[in-house]
């Protein structure tokens, strides 16, 4: 387990895949990710399977803690993780989704993503860690300024959504610049 203040971050299981197959069935969430259409079972199957051969996969499960204690006070309630890792220059890319709306806007998002910051900067030992994040999406932007990321640039119209352009933004956040707290 990698710990955050209220949530976890643990490897993914295989009986995750079909939460996470619910996850980007729903518009809302497809909206604000590169992944445009929904996902079979079966080709969510064949993605964990290439992960678990590749060896060293960055992706993982976030949990909640939740207050009322029953059985299981964790529930999973996302996914995060490094897509991209150049080791050489000792830079990845992150990306993240809450998949159970029902957490949004609670602070997960961010405990999940300083979480996942500091265990790129303390344990892989990168120095910058980047992400994408479509201009429209104001919580997510609002979410990653918290951590600590600023935004470095606007891809103009990199992305065809609902029928219009979109921008994109490349937000970046530096070992020099993270407070870990
Ligand atoms: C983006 C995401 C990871 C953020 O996680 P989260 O737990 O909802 O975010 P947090 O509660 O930690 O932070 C969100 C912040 O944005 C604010 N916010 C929410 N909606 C907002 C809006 N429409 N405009 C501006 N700020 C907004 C919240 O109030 C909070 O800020 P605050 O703590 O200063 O009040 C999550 O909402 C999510 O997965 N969304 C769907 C998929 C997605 O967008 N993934 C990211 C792709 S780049």
């Amino acid at each position: 387990m990698i710990l955050g203040k209220r949530v976890r971050l643990r490897p993914l299981e295989r009986e995750d895949l079909p939460r996470f197959v619910r996850w980007v069935s729903d518009p809302e969430i497809r909206a604000h990710v590169a992944q445009y259409k929904p996902l079979s079972l079966a080709q969510e199957e064949q993605w964990y399977a290439r992960n678990l051969e590749a060896g060293d996969t960055q992706s993982w499960a976030i949990d909640a803690h939740r207050e009322q204690t029953t059985a299981d006070p964790w529930e999973h309630i996302g996914v995060c993780g490094y897509h991209v890792i150049d080791w050489r220059n000792r830079s990845g890319e992150v990306g993240i989704i809450i998949g159970a709306r029902e957490y949004w806007s609670q602070g997960f998002g961010t405990d999940a993503m300083q979480t996942l910051v500091g265990w790129g900067f303390n344990t892989l030992n990168l120095n910058r860690v980047h992400l994408h994040v479509y201009a429209d999406n104001a919580r997510a932007i609002r979410c990653y300024e918290k951590v600590g990321f600023r935004t470095e640039g606007c891809l103009r119209q990199a992305n065809f959504h609902n029928g219009v352009y979109r921008d994109a933004l490349l937000m970046g956040l530096l070992r020099e610049e993270w407070r870990s707290s």
